[in-house]
């Protein structure tokens, strides 16, 4: 049912296990090393589990595990590791493995650990679905002026009137489309009803359909009750169906007849469901390429696609930074139940400045480490924020981006981001600089005095 990946060089190993787990009815990708996971798991096709070895050639196991950690936090791996190395097991649980099992072992007994390690990534979805469903009820509110964002808040009122019509939110990561998608629910006739967040780029696409559809009793290996799923659940209400794009061909059909007929079955079962629900979906990616490269279905594109919101990223707005970050600061306020912190306006054009590839969120992000590493405690100061945003465009620049630029801002821009990098300590500055403590001092002095560097915080 579910689809495991599984990383082992010894195919004396490998084969059996992938037997195994095949007549447990999952489906089974199998690779030999690290690298050739880490390849299988960004090609696209999405994966239920991780099982994977310790003792390999290219990269051991809990190198591998880490950079899954890193890539899929929210992928489950078990760690298969040689008898009585306690400590390897100790180290995998560490980084995060959700468990390992000792080699030698069985078909019976891998079959209860993976069926362990599903049930464990199901219920945490579960969580976090119940969790948005209690967020959902409360609103957060949208700020933003500017006249883009003035358009979207008229598409929302617009929208809010039918309760019927699907919309498509459209915008780079972290420009809002969960706020726009929360707005329109609170703003529509079905405001009392739930309202139930799915990823669809979180699952395989069987997990996924039992997840979106429900399941019936013994459906499949593991499936030991009957269980409702998200359409079910939101029925009366609004489903946000979230990443869109990275749905499976063959749950785009479905997807589409739940759309146009507002019906569906359960898997394993006949019997038709018949539910009322707004979808309103998101994607980050160019859906209309997505249908060129046949990709995504059309009639379903043309069927989400009835209402669309475009949400700009924060770079094309940036008249909206300064009531964010005054938004931002009350809510830490009212959080920790202390008073208002005003923020400079030299942070303000520092921030303005800066292209935020992270958008909202990450905004929302400096605002909350300006709040707890700013030592002044009445006001956030530009001399704080402006390395910070230096430093990240360093991070995130070419040399292309660099080529062509004065070498000036370019020295100015290294020697603040190193300075920060240290947090303010200029011998360890310099030292990494390979210049002397007196000369990165005068540049200091100098950039000060002509107005550049915002107060002496550096
Ligand atoms: N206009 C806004 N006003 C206030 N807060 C906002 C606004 N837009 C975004 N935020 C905040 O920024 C964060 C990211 O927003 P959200 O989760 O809606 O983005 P998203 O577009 O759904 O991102 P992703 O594509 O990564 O899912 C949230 O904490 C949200 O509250
Ligand atoms: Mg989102």
């Amino acid at each position: 049912m579910a689809r495991i990946l599984i990383c082992d060089d010894d195919e004396v190993m490998r084969d059996p296990l992938a037997a195994w787990l095949r007549e447990g009815d999952h489906e089974v990708v199998a690779t030999s090393d690290g690298p050739a996971a880490l390849s299988k798991l960004s090609s696209g096709l999405k994966f239920d589990l991780l099982i994977t070895d310790y003792r390999m050639p290219k990269m051991r196991g809990t190198e591998l595990l880490m950079e899954v950690k890193r890539i899929k936090p929210e992928l489950p791996v078990i760690l298969m590791t040689a008898h009585g190395t306690v400590e390897t097991a100790v180290e995998a649980m560490k980084a995060g493995a959700f468990d390992f099992v000792q080699k030698p072992f069985n078909g019976d007994e891998i079959n209860i650990i993976v069926g362990r390690a599903l049930e464990w990534s199901r219920l945490k979805l579960e969580n976090a679905a119940l969790r948005s469903m209690t967020e959902m009820s409360a609103p957060r509110p949208m700020i933003g002026t500017s006249e883009v964002m003035n358009e979207v808040r008229r598409k929302i009122e617009l929208v809010a009137q039918s309760s019927t019509a699907t919309v498509l939110i459209r915008g780079e990561s972290g420009t809002g489309k969960e706020v726009v998608a929360r707005h329109i629910h609170s703003s529509s006739e079905r405001k009392e009803r739930p309202m139930l967040a799915v990823n669809c780029a979180a699952l395989s696409e069987n997990l996924l359909e039992s997840e979106l559809f429900g399941h019936e009793k013994g459906a499949f290996t593991g499936a030991d009750k009957m269980r409702r799923g998200r359409f079910e659940l939101a029925d009366g209400g609004t489903i946000l169906l979230d990443e869109i794009s990275e749905i499976a061909p063959s749950l785009q059909a479905k997807l589409l007849r739940v759309l146009q007929e507002s019906q569906f079955e359960r898997v394993g079962s006949s019997v038709t469901q018949q539910v009322d629900v707004r979808v309103i979906a998101t994607s980050n990616r160019d859906l209309e390429q997505s249908v060129r490269e046949g990709k995504f279905r059309e009639d379903l594109f043309y069927r989400l696609n009835v209402v669309p919101i475009d949400l700009p990223p924060l770079r094309a707005r940036v008249d909206d930074v300064p009531e964010l970050c005054r938004h931002f600061l009350h809510q830490i306020a009212k959080r920790e139940n202390k008073a208002f912190r005003h923020i400079e306006p030299e942070a303000l054009r520092a921030l303005q400045k800066y292209n935020w590839p992270g958008n909202v969120r990450e905004l929302q992000n400096i605002i909350e480490r300006a709040h707890v590493l700013e030592r002044d405690p009445g006001v956030i100061r530009g001399a704080t924020v402006e390395p910070w945003v230096i430093s990240k465009e360093i991070a995130g620049a070419s040399l292309e981006q660099l080529a062509g630029k004065p070498l000036a801002d370019i020295e100015k821009k290294v020697i603040l981001s190193t300075l920060n990098q240290f947090r303010g300590h200029r011998i360890k500055t310099a030292a990494a600089l390979g210049i002397g403590v007196r000369t990165l001092g005068m540049k200091l002095k100098k950039w000060r005095e002509e107005g550049e560097l915002v107060e002496a915080g550096v």
